[in-house]
């Protein structure tokens, strides 16, 4: 069992914010409950050291080295894999317009790539393996594109993934945008599962309730603010296989995968499945708790209770509103009624076979579209999992859900398709390439869940 020492991490923290160091405890797990009354956590190195951006430099340079690393999960040791040797990788930032310049160092005993996980990137940037070479042991690969989006992305290996992104490759990759209303404080919390067991990369159940979360490598975080400044937190869920179901008071979602939302959302649960982000936005008031809910990919709500995931003290005071978004209202483009392309996810979760079209990645037919073609792909999913569908290179928007039409106009590139569920997605087919389409649930996807959408001419990367 993961003994829950208590420790903080935070990511990119102003001097003000306060760390309350206190003794970790080493006795038996506590109930992860609200009002258990925890003793403060204790002080440690921030992980999530931002990029500093100069401001008449357009170019971000970042160096990645990928290398063997031992950490620690509660009481757990981990012998894994690092990013410059932290879990989560360094945080990269960049301003939308920014050309980014990422020189990847593999000093692994294996292969590896970068995958730039919802950015538009050139093929050749994209980090798979379906037609360009891995990265290998001794090598360095340089990755620049620039960068013309904003919001919350995230970065990961494409080889051997399942492997690699459980041992602890992955980071965050926010790209700010000059015309977001400022903030008092931009935080980032990426969140990863490890099984309560001795051996924290055995496969996964389906039910939720045998894993243990972490946000910015630590278990049951505690973050201290000051009342009256207005934080935006960027939440990235980059477990392989878990499922979070967060819950707390006035939730205001702002931002969801591929930037601002249209309208502010003020939904009572926020479901990230792996690969999602959400951005959500607070004025600090009085304190609180992100609890998580136990959610099964074998159809939502699982054994167990709920677990907490995050709490935010402050030095009191009622909450305010918090701070006003831009967000454009614009309306949902109008669903019709049928797909250019459709997935229908199947599988057998026993053998660990995964099938998109009957077919499993890489013996796949690729479905072909015209460069700057509008398309709508359906996704059905006919298997006893939840998948979470997610493409590369291109973004899409949500026309409806089971034959529904939604309300609210919503911009993805990672999303769940419930059991049963049906989604019809609308892609604007501008970026040349191959690109991967694929559960990211990462075993589903190394199962053979991962077809291949070819978008223009073919051609070699
Ligand atoms: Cu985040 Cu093909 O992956
Ligand atoms: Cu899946």
């Amino acid at each position: 069992m993961v003994v829950s020492v208590l420790v903080l991490v935070l990511g990119c923290v102003a001097p003000e914010a306060s760390v309350e160091p206190s003794s970790a405890r080493d006795s038996a797990p506590q109930p992860a409950t609200p009002d258990s009354g925890r003793a403060p956590p204790p002080a440690v190195p921030l992980p999530l050291d931002a990029v500093d951006l100069d401001p008449a430099d357009d170019v971000v340079h970042v160096e990645l080295v990928a290398d063997e690393a031992t950490f620690t999960i509660g009481d757990l040791q981990v012998q894994g894999y690092a990013y410059n040797g932290q879990v989560p990788g360094p945080t990269i930032r960049a301003r939308r317009g920014d050309t980014i310049v990422v020189e990847l160092v593999n000093q692994l005993d294996v292969d590896t790539t970068i995958h730039w996980h919802g950015l538009h990137v050139p093929w050749a940037m994209d980090g798979v393996t379906w037609m360009s070479a891995p990265v290998a042991p001794g090598e360095r690969f340089t990755y620049t594109f620039e960068l013309d989006q904003a919001g919350t992305y995230w970065y990961h290996p494409h080889f051997d993934t399942q492997h690699q992104v459980d041992a602890g490759l992955y980071g965050a990759f926010v790209v700010l945008d000059p015309d977001d209303p400022p903030v008092d404080r931009d935080l980032v919390f990426v969140f990863d599962s490890w099984l309560e067991a001795d051996d924290p990369h055995a496969h996964h159940g389906i039910d939720g309730a045998d894993l243990e979360w972490t946000a910015n490598g630590a278990a049951g975080g505690a973050l201290a603010l000051a009342a009256g400044e207005v934080v935006r937190a960027r939440l990235l869920n980059a477990s392989n296989t878990g499922y979070l179901d967060l819950r707390w008071d006035d939730i205001r979602h702002v931002g969801s995968d591929q930037g601002l939302r249209s309208a502010l959302g003020t939904p009572d649960r926020l479901l990230l499945a792996p690969g999602d982000r959400a951005d959500v936005e607070w004025l600090v008031g009085a304190e609180f708790s992100v609890l998580n809910h136990p959610y099964s990919l074998a159809g939502g709500v699982a054994l167990g209770g709920p677990e907490l995931v995050l709490s935010i003290a402050s030095d009191g005071g009622p909450a305010p509103d918090g701070a006003a978004w831009p967000f454009d209202g614009a309306p949902p483009s109008p669903d019709p009624g049928h797909a250019d392309i459709v997935y229908v996810l199947q599988g057998d979760p026993l053998e660990d076979a995964w099938f998109i079209n009957g077919e499993q990645f890489p013996e796949v037919t690729i479905a072909e579209v015209d460069l700057d073609e509008d398309i709508v792909i359906e996704v059905r999913n006919l298997s006893a999992s939840e998948h979470p569908f997610h493409l590369h290179g291109h973004a899409f928007e949500v026309l409806s859900r089971d034959e529904v039409p939604v309300t609210e106009r919503e911009v993805e590139d990672n999303i769940n398709v419930p059991i049963q569920g049906s989604l019809r997605l609308a892609v604007r087919a501008d970026n040349p390439g191959d690109w991967m389409t694929h559960c990211h649930v990462l075993p589903h996807a190394d199962g053979g869940m991962m077809t291949v959408l070819r978008v223009g001419e073919p051609s070699e990367p």
